[in-house]
């Protein structure tokens, strides 16, 4: 039952208020003033307070505040007894939905109480949706529901609590760098800088000073003294992307701030100190690198106090249908280029390509598609030829009329789990349709155990094929 509030010192008013209201079904309470109501809140679930507005001790615009800042949930329509239409405002202002000048018919304050209650329930609704969107992705901006994103998404959010160095692999355009950001931004530095510095695209005497500052004079063209990114980085947290492609010179010095917080701008014996979060970042195997010394070990076991792999794209396919979504949608919202859909055979296509560019390869292509279908729907014949020839389908097919262990890997590469799990999917269907739906014929007939069949069957979802 819906619960009312009428806080109003004229007995009169309060009286017939609540004669009326609980004659329509609702809850009623009764206050005289806002401190009689602030009583009640503090015990009672309230959803709509009609609230006057002067009130001796608490009055109706305080109330207002108060209840908006303890409790937003409850609605609260005003009653202004004189018209005022600046205390009124006011009122609104402090968070009110609405205001009814006395006197007032009692049908009005009916019909503006449903409006009021049906508005905020809306906004319950939406607030709820979004707090459930926001728990499944998690992290807004990074999308995917696969274990292997799940598992992503769990480290992320342990990771972010502390202060650990992590470093984050996987190959290029996997989303390493969403993943840098998520876990500044997840963590107690989130208010301090993130700053985000590429080892691998500056040379190494400039990365030095980039990294580290440098004082005036201290090699040609240093004009000013300048500072470096892990000054800017104090107390925040520091990026340091293609890690891998550091030289064994700064590999030291990034080292020591590891080890002890500190530094020495170039050209100085000045000791910088710090306290700065690292995040570390690469596509290169530094186990090997490590094995070929071109990268210290040392500073690898210190990186690497807590890896986070970002598995390729092929290697979760699951996630290719909704990024495509979440990239579609992006592109309406952003350019006015709009694409309708796009259809089951294109989709298939696009799930069974192997991604070596990963994500970024995917969103290049979503990009180009939203500009240049604008409008329509998105087809097979849209596609670049290297992605439909590259599908786990046409690898199938020319097995079909090359024969076996003749398969056409194709030369982007493709993905091993997809195909095998396609191949296995094609067997049970197969063997589903010859035996007429039986379960139990269908495993004989495939020399797998029935709970075998069965737990496979649930998994991949084939039940509508049964
Ligand atoms: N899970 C994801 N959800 C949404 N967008 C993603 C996801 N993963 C990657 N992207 C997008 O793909 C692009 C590449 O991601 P990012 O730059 O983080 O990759 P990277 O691993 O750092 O690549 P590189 O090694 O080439 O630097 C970005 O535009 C990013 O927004
Ligand atoms: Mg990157």
């Amino acid at each position: 039952m819906t619960r009312i509030m009428i806080v109003d010192d004229e007995v009169a008013i309060r009286k017939a208020l609540e004669r009326f209201l609980t004659g329509l079904k609702y809850d009623v309470f009764t206050a005289k003033d806002g401190e009689e109501a602030t009583k009640i809140l503090s015990t009672e679930t309230i959803d709509l307070a009609l609230v006057d507005l002067v009130m001796p001790k608490l009055d109706g615009i305080e109330l207002i505040r108060k209840m908006k800042k303890e409790q937003p949930s409850v609605v609260s329509i005003v009653l202004t007894g004189f018209g005022t239409i600046t205390s009124a405002v006011e009122a609104m202002k402090a968070g009110a939905y609405h205001y009814l000048t006395k006197p007032f018919e009692l049908d009005d304050i009916a019909s503006l109480i449903a409006t009021a209650l049906e508005h905020s329930q809306l906004k319950e609704e939406n607030r709820l949706l979004k707090k459930q969107l926001r728990e499944k992705y998690h992290f807004e901006n990074i999308i995917g529901s696969s274990d292997e994103m799940a598992n992503v998404f769990d480290l992320i959010e342990k990771v972010s609590e502390s202060d650990s160095t992590v470093l984050i692999t996987g190959e290029s355009g996997t989303g390493k760098e969403l993943v840098a950001r998520a876990i500044h931004y997840n963590s107690p530095r989130k208010d301090k800088p993130l700053i985000t510095v590429n080892c691998g695209a500056i040379p190494e005497e400039l990365l030095e000073s980039e990294l580290f500052g440098h004082i005036k004079g201290s090699f040609t063209g240093a004009v000013a003294t300048r500072m470096g990114k892990f000054d800017a980085a104090d107390q925040g947290s520091i990026f340091l992307d293609e890690i891998g492609d550091m030289s064994p010179k700064l590999q030291v010095k990034v080292l020591r701030v590891l080890q002890e917080q500190r530094f020495d701008p170039v050209g100085s014996t000045n000791t910088h100190q710090v306290n700065v979060r690292i995040i570390a970042a690469t596509n290169q195997d530094l186990d090997r690198s490590v094995k070929e010394r071109t990268f210290r070990e040392d500073l690898y076991y210190r990186l690497n106090v807590i890896p986070i792999h970002v598995p390729p794209l092929r290697d979760r396919g699951g996630d290719i249908p909704l990024l495509i979504h979440h990239f579609i949608d992006r592109s309406c919202n952003t350019a006015n280029k709009c694409v309708q859909d796009i259809n089951k055979e294109t989709m298939d296509v696009l799930c069974s390509y192997a991604w070596p560019g990963n994500v970024r390869e995917l969103e290049n292509m979503m990009e180009r598609l939203a500009v240049l279908k604008s409008g329509s729907v998105i087809s097979l014949e849209d596609l670049p030829p290297k992605v439909v020839e590259g599908s786990v389908g046409d690898v199938f097919s020319a097995s079909s009329s090359g024969g076996q262990g003749d398969l056409d890997i194709p030369d982007a590469g493709m993905s091993f789990k997809k195909a095998v799990d396609d191949f296995e999917s094609q067997l049970i269907i197969g063997a589903l349709k010859k035996t007429g739906g039986n379960k139990n014929k269908a495993a004989t007939l495939l020399k797998l155990n029935r709970t075998t069949l069965v737990e496979k069957i649930k998994k991949k979802k084939l039940e509508a094929e049964v």
